[in-house]
This record gives C-alpha cells, sequence and structure tokens, in this order.
C-alpha cells in the first residue's frame, strides 16, 4: 500500500514505520521530525554488498554516498555494514573523520577541491581522491610532495552517457562540470601526464552517470565504455587501473508510478557487462566499487509535520500548510520533485480530493508537492511525507531563521535522537554584534 513494505498502519489507524506509531513519535519529539527506519537503511547497505559477492566474486566495494545523508551516526551505520564512503567536502569527510570512519576506505570527490579541503584529506589519511580536472592534479600532488606521500587517486571520467534523469542531476553527458571527457581525448591525455608526476598514483577511474535512474542499460553503457578506456590506457600507456568505481544513481520509488530494479538486478547486470568487456579485451577483472546514496537511505526516511491552516480557495485549490517545508525539503522547489503523503492519524483514509501541501516560509514556491490526492485533512492532523531519507536533511537551510528539524533513528523497539533539533540559539551562533 505505501512505498516500502516497513510502513504500516496499526490498530488505531496510525501509520506506523517499523514497530513504530508515528503519531506518538511526532508526540514525543514534536515537529517536524525526520524519521529514520535503521532497519531499511541496514538492510539495503546488505542487499548492495550481497549483490557484489554474489554477482562479482566479493572483488569489490560499495560505498555509501555520504551526500544523501551525511551524519556521524549513519556513517558508522555504513560502516559496520562493511561499507565505504563516499564524501564530496571537507565538512563530510571531517563528519566521518570524527565519527572514527575508517579512512582507507574513504574516496574523496569534487569538481572544485580547494587546498584547504586537499590538506585536510591528506592528514586524514583518505584512501583515494577522485581527481576532477589538471589545475586539481597538478595541485594534489605539489601537495603530496610537500608531505611526503604518494597520493592513490582516481580520475572522474565523463563517458559520453546521457541518462534519462532530470537535467539537474545529470552528469554523465560532455556538458558536465564533472570531471574529464573521454570523447575529445582529454580523458587519456591526463592520464598520460599523471604518469609523469612523482607523487601521484593512479588506481582507477571513475563515472557518475546521473541519479534516480530507473533503467539498467545506461549503467552498463558506462560500464562498458569504462572498460573499454581502462584496455587503451593498458595498451597504449602501460598503465594498470586496478579501480573501476561506477558511481551511485540507482532509482527509487517516491509514488507509484515509480518502479525502480533492485540493487541486486542493477548490480547484477553492471557487473555482467564489467566482464564481457574484460574477456573482449583481455584484461583483468577491476575491482568494483559503486557509490549508491539514495537507494540506500530515501526509502528509509519519512517526514512527520503537524497541518496548521487549511486555506480552501474555490475553483482554484486547497492549501495545507504544515510547519515545515522548503527548509527541510527543498526538493520540491529544486526539481518538481514527487513524494507520497500520508495522513498519519488516519493512515488507511481513502483519498477524496487534491490538495496542495505548503510550506511555510516566506516564498510561494515553498511547496512539498501540488494537486495530490489526500483524504480529508483538519488542523492538528499529522502529516507524512515518504521517502525523505535522502537529500532532506543533507539539502536542508535556515531559510527565514526556521531551525532545522531533528532525525530520530528507530531499530526494532528501540528509538534514538541522532541528529538534535536546532535551537533559535543554534540558529544566532556565529551571529557577531
Ligand atoms: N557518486 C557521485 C559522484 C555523485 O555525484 C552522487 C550523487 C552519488 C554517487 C550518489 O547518487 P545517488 O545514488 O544518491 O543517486 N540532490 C539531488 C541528487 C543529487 C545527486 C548528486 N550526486 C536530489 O535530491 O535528487
Amino acid at each position: 500500500m505505501f512505498n516500502s513494505d516497513n510502513l504500516s498502519i496499526n490498530e488505531n489507524n496510525h501509520l506506523t514505520i517499523g514497530t513504530h506509531d508515528t503519531v506518538a513519535l511526532a508526540k514525543e519529539y514534536g515537529t517536524p521530525l525526520y524519521v529514520l527506519d535503521e532497519d531499511l537503511m541496514r538492510k539495503h547497505c546488505r542487499d548492495y554488498k550481497e549483490a557484489i559477492d554474489k554477482y562479482y566474486s566479493g572483488n569489490g566495494l560499495i560505498l555509501f554516498a555520504s551526500k544523501a545523508l551525511c551524519t556521524m551516526y549513519t556513517a558508522n551505520l555504513a560502516e559496520s555494514e562493511g561499507l565505504g564512503a563516499d564524501v564530496v567536502s571537507g565538512g563530510e569527510l571531517y563528519t566521518l573523520y570524527k565519527a572514527a570512519f575508517p579512512m582507507d576506505k574513504v574516496f574523496f570527490h569534487g569538481n572544485n577541491k580547494t587546498q584547504s579541503e586537499i590538506e585536510l584529506a591528506i592528514h586524514c589519511g583518505v584512501g583515494h581522491i577522485v581527481v576532477d580536472n589538471k589545475y586539481e592534479l597538478d595541485l594534489l600532488n605539489d601537495i603530496a610532495k610537500e608531505k611526503g606521500i604518494i597520493q592513490k587517486i582516481l580520475f572522474r571520467i565523463k563517458p559520453g552517457i546521457d541518462a534519462h534523469t532530470h537535467d539537474f542531476v545529470k552528469t554523465g553527458q560532455i556538458d558536465s562540470k564533472f570531471g574529464v571527457a573521454l570523447e575529445n581525448g582529454e580523458a587519456f591525455e591526463i592520464h598520460k601526464y599523471a604518469t609523469t608526476l612523482s607523487n601521484i598514483q593512479v588506481d582507477g577511474v571513475h563515472c557518475h552517470i546521473g541519479s534516480q535512474i530507473f533503467e539498467f542499460e545506461p549503467f552498463c553503457e558506462a560500464a562498458k565504455v569504462m572498460m573499454n578506456f581502462i584496455a587503451d590506457l593498458k595498451a597504449k600507456l602501460s598503465l594498470k587501473i586496478k579501480i573501476l568505481n561506477l558511481g551511485g544513481g540507482f532509482g527509487i520509488k517516491y509514488d507509484s508510478t515509480d518502479d525502480p530494479l533492485t540493487p541486486a538486478e542493477y548490480i547484477k547486470k553492471t557487473a555482467e557487462a564489467v566482464k564481457k568487456v574484460a574477456m573482449e579485451r583481455n584484461i583483468d577483472l577491476p575491482y568494483l566499487v559503486f557509490e549508491p546514496g539514495r537507494s540506500i537511505v530515501a526509502p528509509a526516511g519519512i517526514t512527520l509535520y503537524t497541518v496548521g491552516g487549511v486555506k480552501e480557495i474555490e475553483n482554484v485549490r486547497t492549501y495545507v500548510s504544515v510547519d515545515g517545508g522548503m527548509g527541510d525539503n527543498p526538493r520540491y522547489i529544486l526539481y518538481g520533485a514527487k513524494y507520497s503523503a500520508v495522513v498519519a492519524n488516519n493512515a488507511g483514509a481513502k483519498p477524496i480530493a487534491p490538495v496542495t501541501i505548503a510550506g511555510k516560509c516566506c516564498e510561494s514556491g515553498d511547496l512539498i508537492q501540488e494537486n495530490i490526492m489526500m483524504p480529508e485533512i483538519k488542523v492538528g492532523d499529522t502529516l507524512a511525507i515518504l521517502a525523505t531519507g535522502a537529500y532532506n536533511y543533507s539539502m536542508a537551510s535556515n531559510y527565514n531563521r526556521i531551525p532545522r528539524p531533528p532525525i530520530v533513528a528507530v531499530k526494532g523497539n528501540e528509538k534514538k535522537v541522532i541528529v538534535k533539533r536546532e535551537t533559535y540559539d543554534d540558529i544566532i551562533r556565529n551571529d557577531v554584534l
């Protein structure tokens, strides 16, 4: 009935997540409230890990893409399931470092890493830096030389794959700010140049074609293109590439129109494509890395709000205002993202009419969903927005000086605040009079 099996309805007609009554959670912790089903997040980590074991003889690693949800608790959770992680900024890196995440299992991305971020990465002992461009390569080589280390790297490659997804989250095509292109020889030249640098060791190649992708074909196509490039590097430069990192991007179900594949299906098909080229081109199988973010954590999260004013504008639409909005979930205003909503205290009720769920920010576009079919909604109801575990907390802001909500993790019958609710004092902590 709902997006994922961990959601259900109890005897009070309340929405449950795992064994927990969401209305009770809203009452105990207040709203807005992010709730994370730790058991489901763990299951997704395991599904990916098992798929690598089954379809690629365990010769690889799943990285949790921290940007989807970066907290010390979730980093530890991913680590305890045997995952590594990718980070994309000094802040994400610092979060993992402070959580004592094993740094050799961290890959550091970004199209414009600053000198201080690179220094931090080397100080922390980050396993692999995914180098975006020649400027960064030279800078990294200089810093590594100064610190007296050889830094292991991968290059971020644009494989020339145009995935069918929102323009803002497409990254594999030549017109992208990320990485070096294959089709114009840029990627080949940078590898050639890197072999002349004293403090750089090229271990692998990386690509990420986009996010919220439902088909497996673009991943297989990317795998094929990248494997052929690895074979070319071996043939032309005698460069042995050990790691193939194919990024993340696997789609999830936001509403009933979405029909994603399972992690096992994505990994199986992609691993087959990798093996096929390895045979054809007579090269060794690389260590295979994937970086799922959304598909690990989005379905495990929901956001709970309290309904305030309900405004019926005759012949126009009905606005249902909630006590959060674009501050805790900017995905509708940014991408027109789809979501499913449930009246948590009347979860079995049938939809009767379309409503527009609006946030409380001073911004007309601050909506969570427009014209979505809902049951009757009254002031004081608890509204649940589903599949908000990824790119909600991590993209939240303090616009209008609204404090960010806490995250409560539920696990079996236990529950725990893993990120505290911000206070007004948190809001002014950096203000100087
Ligand atoms: N690896 C790299 C290099 C990435 O850039 C990304 C996402 C991932 C892995 C993880 O992709 P995932 O499995 O989560 O699709 N804020 C947007 C999504 C931006 C994704 C950016 N990169 C959204 O809310 O839809």
